[in-house]
């Protein structure tokens, strides 16, 4: 791994850490996760060229998980995470994810672009324990 993605990986744990407050990811945890070979990392920059916002991936074949996306506060609702999305959803495939059943916000960016709910799964989350809903978007 490059110093510019020793960077980046603390710039998206940064944006982890303002956006949750519990944190899923440590620092090493997200460096690891970028190396790994089945993973994609779309990026937002500012003109500075600082991350912004970012959408994790995995796949498997034709399958894709979103694993991830967040952005830095002070850019939310500017429509940052429609455009990672959008440039995820240009791809061919299957796409995956689970959201939090409480996270109107997310839920409702992921039903925009052509997510539906498929399964529940009952106190998946913990710090609050919460549901999570299980989304899929079918080519
Ligand atoms: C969910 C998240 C990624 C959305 O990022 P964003 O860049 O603000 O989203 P966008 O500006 O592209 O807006 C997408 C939709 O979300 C809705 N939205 C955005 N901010 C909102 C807010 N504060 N309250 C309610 N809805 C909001 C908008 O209605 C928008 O839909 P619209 O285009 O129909 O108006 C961001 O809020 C975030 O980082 N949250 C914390 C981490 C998280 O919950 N990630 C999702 C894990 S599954």
């Amino acid at each position: 791994m490059t110093d510019d993605d020793k960077a980046i990986a603390q710039a998206i744990h940064g944006i982890l850490r303002e956006a949750y407050l519990h944190v899923p990811w440590t620092l090493d945890q997200t460096f690891s996760d970028m190396c790994r070979k089945d993973t994609v990392y779309y990026l937002a920059s500012d003109d500075q060229n600082q991350v912004v916002g970012f959408l994790a991936t995995t796949s498997v074949m034709d399958e894709i998980e979103i694993t991830n996306l967040a952005v830095a506060k002070a850019y939310q609702s500017q429509g940052v995470a429609s455009l990672l999305l959008k440039q995820l959803l240009s791809h061919d495939g299957t796409f995956f994810l689970e959201v939090r059943a409480s996270n109107q916000t997310a839920r409702h960016l992921y039903e925009k672009n052509g997510f539906d709910p498929y399964f529940i799964r009952q106190d998946y989350y913990q710090n609050p324990k919460e549901n999570a809903i299980l989304m899929k978007r079918e080519p």
